[in-house]
């Protein structure tokens, strides 16, 4: 295992920022794992998790450690039934963990197709697309608990999932280093089309009863006409959350303005589209040189070349304040900023 000195992240972040780490190394091996651990609590150097890079939003300079796992393996550990559990390591790509279930005849993650990033970022924020999240097939995940120096087991009851949520993001993060994540999935097909747009698509192609291939490549063909490839244009996909307002304020705002867009969510509670919001403000394709709003999503930034952590929160900061002024609603960015 190397340790690397002033190691390029320009290529691993999908912003594609340039920046570089002070320290970087790929385990393979859980003691592999535990040793540079060892050896950052020993020097104080901050750690960062490096999946794929795709929720991070990073400064040119890294300070510490930067340590990207590198282990393998999508084991099928028990079968009953329709049902199939499966334990895939951390550093497996996510989007090619759908395509590799699917293919085995294991369905339920084919929703999430093409989320980039690794498997053991997905509970980070509980992924999720088009009526599917993460905790849905979520049986557990093994994790290094840099705080209680043991690996650990959590079940799904014990990770506090929600809306682009979970434990590893609040009081706890970066305390688990996530290892592996167990899922079940089943042999049998039970499309999920109720996210608006996909049981459209597919009727319009003359499908109304989709095998999971046709809703895995509906979602694909969507996806794709709406959000920018990372290879192409940098970005982090959305780059706010949606917001969730109380009911009161959901039926004032709908008065000032019949077409908002918005989604019942918990009793009480309706969450709005951020991009709906962004897009009524005059942001979508805006340009700002070098970062901007992309001109088919407005609630994906983009660099559009030479653009840096700061120009980006200088834009997000001005889409925050038109969107406060106008909608008296507050968006709060999804991706996580490095160093804080
Ligand atoms: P990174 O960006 O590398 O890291 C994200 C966070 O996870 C960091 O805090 C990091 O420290 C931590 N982390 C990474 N690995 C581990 C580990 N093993 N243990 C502990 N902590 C770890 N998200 C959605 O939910 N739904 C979408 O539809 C979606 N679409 C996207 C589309 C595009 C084009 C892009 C660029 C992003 C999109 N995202 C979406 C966001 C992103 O893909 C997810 O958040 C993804 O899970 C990030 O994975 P990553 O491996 O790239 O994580
Ligand atoms: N809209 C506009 N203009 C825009 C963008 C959106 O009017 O420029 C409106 C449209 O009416 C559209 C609605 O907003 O119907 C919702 O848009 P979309 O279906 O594209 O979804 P989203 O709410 O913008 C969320 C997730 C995505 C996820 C999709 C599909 C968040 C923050 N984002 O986006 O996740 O892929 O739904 O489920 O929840 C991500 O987290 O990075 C991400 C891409």
């Amino acid at each position: 295992m190397t340790l690397f000195e002033n190691y390029s992240l320009t290529g691993l972040n999908t912003l594609g920022f340039e920046a570089t780490a002070e320290r970087f190394s790929r385990p393979k091996t859980l003691p592999q794992l535990i040793e540079l651990l060892a050896l950052a609590d020993t020097n104080g150097w901050p750690v960062l998790l490096l999946g794929g890079g795709s929720n991070l939003i990073l400064s040119a300079w890294v300070p510490g450690l930067v340590i990207q796992l590198a282990n393998s393996g999508i084991e099928c550990v028990a079968q009953q039934g329709e049902q199939v559990i499966i334990e895939v390591a951390a550093a497996q790509g996510w989007h090619s963990l759908v395509e590799y279930t699917l293919e085995q005849g294991w369905f339920g993650l084919e929703n999430m197709a093409l989320i980039p990033g690794t498997v053991g970022a997905a509970p980070i924020q509980n992924i999720g697309a088009y009526g599917a999240e993460l905790k849905d097939c979520f049986v557990s995940l093994t994790a290094w608990d840099r705080e209680q120096q043991q690996r650990v087991t959590l079940e799904r009851s014990q990770c506090d999932f929600g809306y682009r949520w979970s434990r590893f993001k609040g009081e706890d993060a970066g305390r688990f280093v996530i290892w592996s994540v167990r899922f079940a999935l089943s042999t049998t097909a039970a499309p999920e089309l109720s996210y608006g747009g996909v049981a459209d698509y597919l009727a319009r192609q003359g499908i109304n009863e989709p095998a999971p291939q046709q809703v895995f490549s509906a979602i694909c063909d969507i996806r794709s006409s709406k959000l920018p490839d990372p290879a192409t244009v940098g970005n982090a996909g959305s780059f706010f959350e949606n917001p969730i307002i109380p009911q009161s304020q959901y039926g004032a705002l709908k008065a000032k303005f019949p077409a908002l867009v918005a989604f019942a969510d918990q009793p009480g509670l309706y969450k709005l589209a951020a991009g709906w919001l962004i897009d009524q403000a005059g942001w979508k394709g805006y340009n700002a040189g070098s970062v901007g709003v992309y001109d088919k999503q407005a609630l994906v930034l983009v660099n559009l070349g030479g653009g840096d952590r700061e120009q980006l929160l200088t834009l997000a900061a001005d889409i925050q304040q038109s969107v406060r002024d106008k909608f008296g609603v507050a968006l709060q960015i999804e991706p996580r900023q490095y160093p804080a």
